[in-house]
């Protein structure tokens, strides 16, 4: 059994440095299928496999360190989302998690519409044929040529995040002689955080117009005045890596409440709510993510009774996942360099990447997990600490995680859940070379975002 949905329980655990308690699972070759996507497994010489191929392979072709994205996992997990929402709902994948053509012909293939937040992603998106009326532009600083460059190419929706925003789109949609749709971001007084939520009394951020005090029932009354502007709805994004479902419907509450008020003050019945992203995924075995319909169930269930309840028609719900759709589809594979045993406190195992293709570790803190890839092995468990080439100590790719004491220079290793957020917010840090992205499908690999070259670097260079 190479897969498991239930890895077996703890033998011993050692204490982390930050007090928790980490203890490896009874069979390090088991891969728990909730941190790896659906294709992934180990063949019968226990090598992992992605689409049918096995790493050994895809490292002699492609090199290490590589993303490899599992593209059947991508596609079903946009029909999960859609299937989920249904055709009275629309879904934007977040393209700030994870963006290229490929990526773009896939949602657009599966039916899903896009979120970008710059003209670059922007760009992007139109290149690859995204029909510009399936795209939302985002972003709380748009400039003047990004917003003429949506409004030309005729995006679905602006989102508008401040008072100078909803006269800038409206001027520029006035002077193309357009009538832009827009939603207007609020900030709902929710902090949301990975397992729990609390309310706050007022918005400390830059995102949206807060409720709080009136803001945002006085931004509709502007935009509902500007001739350049067709306000169809109310936006909020509450956060990220949000598993606890409770933040979103105190968000979609308050929301309703405006469109009430809006409703009372001027006759007008906003049609669209969009309720943003942030739906968390497993990054190791104890995160515990919801699967797509329970979330489409919680929130229409809410955002109906609360509709219901001020005597509002239900509006169409919109969703902006990124994270929990491409996070889980891809594992960044490594090719460890050296092992260095500290007694009596960890393994450090370096790799040949690190910060400069996953900062999450470093930025967030963030816990991931690792396996062995190129074989198995049924050496004891040793506690390691992956960390990568780049000259600083803060550059940890997994903090704490238990690999096979046999571990060698040479050994191919896997970390999983990396498709959200690392090829994004990759760096050229110590002049690294950003690493591909290969997605696979069906025995067959290619390169969807090839590695960065010496030649990129030095183009770039022009001193
Ligand atoms: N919609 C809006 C307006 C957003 O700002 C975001 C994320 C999303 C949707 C998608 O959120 P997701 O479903 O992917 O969580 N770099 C951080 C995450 C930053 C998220 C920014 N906004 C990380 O690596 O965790």
């Amino acid at each position: 059994m190479s897969r498991s949905a239930h890895p077996a329980g703890p033998r011993h655990a050692d204490v982390m440095s930050d007090g928790h308690y980490l203890a490896p699972a009874d069979d390090l070759n088991v891969l728990d299928e909730k941190v790896w996507s659906s294709t992934v497994t180990r063949d019968e010489h226990g090598a992992l496999t992605v689409g049918g191929l096995t790493v050994s392979r895809l490292a002699e072709e492609f090199g290490t360190p590589a993303y490899f994205l599992d593209e059947t996992d991508f596609r079903a997990r946009c029909r999960a989302w859609s299937d989920a929402f249904g055709p009275g709902a629309d879904v934007f994948y977040a393209g700030k998690a994870f963006l290229s053509r490929a990526v773009v012909r896939w949602l657009k293939e599966e039916g899903l519409n896009l979120d970008v937040c710059s003209a670059g992603e922007l760009t992007t998106a139109l290149d690859a044929g995204m029909p510009a009326e399936r795209i939302a532009l985002h972003g709380n600083n748009k400039s003047v040529e990004e917003i003429e460059r949506a409004v030309t190419a005729g995006v679905g929706r602006i989102v508008l995040d401040s008072f100078q925003e909803i006269v800038r789109v409206a001027h520029v949609a006035q002077r193309l002689g357009k009538r832009q749709r827009v939603q207007i971001r609020v900030t709902v007084g929710v902090e949301a955080h990975t397992h729990e939520f609390i309310a706050t009394a007022h918005e400390d951020q830059k995102f949206g117009i807060a409720l709080a005090g009136g803001q945002a029932a006085e931004a509709v009354r502007r935009a509902l005045t500007l001739d350049g502007l067709e306000l169809v709805g109310i936006h909020s994004h509450i956060g990220s890596q949000i598993f606890d479902m409770a933040g979103f419907e105190v968000s979609a509450r308050r929301v309703v409440q405006l469109l009430a008020e809006v409703r009372d003050e001027h006759g007008v019945e906003l049609p669209e709510i969009d309720l943003g992203g942030g739906l968390g995924i497993a990054y190791t075995s104890e995160d515990d993510p919801r699967e797509p319909y329970e979330i489409a169930k919680s929130l229409g269930d809410i955002v109906t009774r609360e509709c219901e309840a001020a005597g509002l028609a239900t509006p169409r719900i919109s969703v902006e996942p990124g994270r929990a759709i491409v996070g889980p589809t891809a594992f960044t594979l490594y090719e460890v360099g050296t092992i260095k045993p500290l007694e009596g406190l960890r393994t450090y195992v370096s790799v040949d990447g690190g910060m400069s293709d996953n900062i999450r570790t470093a930025l967030y803190d963030a816990e991931y997990s690792v396996s062995l890839a190129s074989r198995t092995s049924d050496a004891e468990p040793m506690l390691v600490r992956v960390v990568g080439k780049h000259c600083e100590s803060g550059d940890i790719v997994v903090k704490d995680a238990f690999l096979p004491a046999d571990l060698a220079p040479g050994d191919l290793i896997a970390v999983p859940a990396t498709g959200a957020y690392c090829r994004s917010m990759a760096s050229n840090y110590n002049h690294a070379l950003r690493p591909p992205v290969v997605a696979v499908r069906d025995g067959g690999a290619r390169v969807i975002v090839r590695r960065e070259t010496e030649e990129d670097l030095l183009r770039l260079d022009v001193g």
